[in-house]
């Protein structure tokens, strides 16, 4: 599945690139079709970005199962991706997941939130940090986590 706008944004991507290296492109359509579908890539998404960049499935397939970035199942509204490489572990990540997971389990707010551990997320100045779907949360504490998912509801 990728939509008529995505294509759009596909075909600049494209324009980036010299002629006949269209299969460049072949993360931000991947990315593209994930949001066109949901949220997730199936079968059709990949054969979809295969199609329309001129690549065999299998290659495509190996991108989208190689990055994190790409999900292969419906997910829940928001997706947390909370690092917890060295800058933001040594700021207290680890409890701070710990807290965040008890705080979804206790509100269940399973079907509405999910939360991945992701390596080094660029932002290390402001560990510990996440990412809520598209948005950085930076500086987090237990107080400010609270805020956040009273802002999910
Ligand atoms: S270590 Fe967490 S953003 Fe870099």
């Amino acid at each position: 599945m990728i939509s008529e706008k995505s294509k759009q944004t596909i075909d600049k991507w494209i324009a980036k690139y010299p002629k006949g290296q269209q299969q460049s492109a072949v993360m931000e359509a991947l990315k593209l079709s994930q949001i066109d579908n949901g949220g997730y890539l199936d079968k059709k998404c990949i054969e979809a970005v295969a199609d329309y960049l001129d690549m065999s499935v299998i290659s495509v397939a190996e991108v989208a199962t190689f990055y994190e970035n790409y999900n292969h199942k419906p997910v829940a509204k928001y997706t947390v991706r909370f690092c917890h490489n060295i800058s933001c572990m040594l700021n207290g990540a680890d409890n701070l997941i710990d807290y965040l997971e008890a705080k979804i389990n206790a509100e269940k707010l399973g079907e509405l939130v999910q939360v991945k551990k992701v390596e080094c997320l660029g932002a290390c100045v402001g560990a510990p940090m996440c990412q809520i779907n598209d948005d950085y949360f930076e500086n987090l504490n237990e107080q400010k986590i609270n805020e956040i998912i009273s802002g999910l509801k």
